[in-house]
């Protein structure tokens, strides 16, 4: 089963990578997502199949001009077909056609929303990125779009997906078939993609054995940020597409797609506890992991996507129990208790969470936001089939666990820092942005 990239299909990505990515907040994704109808999810195709490959071409021409050779590492080049294919699926899936009276239908939004259907708030700025870090253009107000340059077809794109369609009478089935059908090629892109992660971590350590080098550059640090943030933008346009197709089947009235409008903090922080202790048990062979305090308002909840709270918990809880049994010693009886403290501010929801594990020292610090940094000596064998979902080593040393928290983290206005006391403990500061307006930070 090999694919070939063709000169044409290169040609169309080199095209597509010259338009910015259009960024989208998590309250637009919510007030979009609810009772969406089939016009409605068609005119998200539509802007998902403009969006998507812009973003994908991106990446291609990214990875195709990496420094130093490492575009050509093998890995990397998997991971660069693995997207320019991504990117053919969508722009070749055939469209249905049309009656003039559907596809005027599909251009005039429903005035049910009141005027105009301006349903959706504006993206705010993105608090944890700084100015000029990305370029991406947010939704803009028609005030704001005046201010743009006339004819630019990211502005209608966006106003695209940004208004429900008039859903006065039936649809033509077309358009329920497409739906499905891109909805199934969107399924297929996110599995390809599952192993990205994995991969190009692969290609990093394929040119660090090559280039006899340690550490990696701040450029290809630089790459790696974008590369990820990008990658984490993509998946939650598809999965929560790929939800809302499906919509019809899910009955819990708290989700909108792969978002919960009220997230239990407490509930979420209980089980990612529960996790990290299980694995650090298995890991270490112990009866009894060392015990965690969760201080949590137990009704506090919040708009959020819970997967990814759950992944950043889940990475700094496994960082603090290592570091209290390596410290403290496997054989030992009972442990300092690490603390998870959870505020609620008006801006931010703010976890912290503090160990005794002995801290880390402070020329180390910047140190454990470069990827691959990590202090276990024997990094577990990077199969790209190891974990197809994501990076959840067992219980630490790929070096990923933090970075790629933070990305998270900072993908909805949030962000993830770390205080040490060395010979004494960590203190990781998780803020969570409460006002899910700010923008994608994307490229
Ligand atoms: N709470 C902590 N106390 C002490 N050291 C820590 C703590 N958290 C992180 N570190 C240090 O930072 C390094 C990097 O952490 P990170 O989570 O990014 O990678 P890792 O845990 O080594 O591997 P993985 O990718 O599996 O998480 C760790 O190896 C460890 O040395
Ligand atoms: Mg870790």
């Amino acid at each position: 089963m090999s694919w070939k990239k063709s000169a044409q299909l290169m040609d169309s990505i080199k095209h597509y990578s010259n338009f910015p990515a259009t960024g989208v907040s998590l309250r637009q994704m919510v007030q979009f997502g609810q009772n969406v109808s089939t016009g409605t999810l068609f005119r998200a195709s539509q802007f998902l199949s403009e969006e998507l490959p812009i973003r994908l071409a991106h990446r291609v021409q990214e990875l195709g001009e990496l420094p130093d050779g490492l575009n050509d590492m093998p890995s990397i080049k998997r991971v660069q077909d693995w997207y320019a294919q991504s990117f053919e699926e969508i722009v070749q899936l055939p469209k249905p056609s049309l009656t003039a009276e559907v596809k005027e239908r599909l251009s005039k939004p429903s005035n049910r929303h009141g005027k105009q259907s301006r349903i959706l708030s504006e993206t705010t700025a993105n608090p944890s990125v700084k100015p000029g870090q990305y370029q991406s253009t947010g939704y803009k107000s028609d005030a704001q779009k005046e201010n743009a340059n006339g004819g630019d077809r990211r502005v209608t794109a966006a106003k695209r997906y940004y208004s429900m369609a008039d859903d006065n009478g039936e649809w033509p089935p077309e358009l329920n078939e497409f739906n499905q059908s891109f909805s199934k090629v969107l399924e297929k892109i996110k599995r390809r993609h599952d192993p990205v992660v994995t991969t190009v971590a692969q290609g990093i350590l394929e040119y660090k054995r090559k280039r006899q080098r340690m550490q990696i550059d701040n450029s290809i640090q630089a790459f790696l940020d974008r590369f990820y943030m990008s990658r984490i933008g993509i998946r939650m346009l598809i999965g929560q597409h790929i939800a809302l197709t499906d919509q019809r089947t899910q009955s819990d009235e708290n989700y909108v797609g792969i978002i919960c409008t009220k997230t239990n903090v407490h509930d979420l922080a209980q089980e990612a506890i529960e996790n990290a202790r299980f694995v650090c048990e298995d890991h270490y062979g112990l009866f009894d992991a060392p015990k965690v305090r969760l201080v949590c308002n137990p009704n506090l909840n919040f708009m959020y996507v819970p997967g990814h709270l759950s992944h950043m918990l889940f990475e700094t809880l496994k960082n603090s129990l290592r570091a209290v049994v390596e410290r403290h010693g496997a054989e030992k009886e009972d442990f300092p208790v690490t603390q998870v403290i959870i505020s609620e501010g008006r801006e931010d929801i703010t976890l912290k969470i503090s160990d005794e594990g002995g801290g880390i020292p402070r020329s180390s610090i910047p140190l454990v936001w470069t990827y691959m940094y990590t202090t276990v000596d024997q990094t577990p064998s990077l199969d790209p089939d190891f974990n197809k979902s994501d990076f959840k080593a067992p219980m630490a040393g790929f070096g990923y666990g933090l970075p790629i928290s933070r990305l998270y983290a900072r993908y909805f206005g949030g962000d993830l820092k770390l205080i040490s006391m060395e010979g004494y403990g960590t203190d990781v500061y998780l803020h969570l942005n409460r006002l899910s307006s700010s923008s994608e930070p994307l490229q």
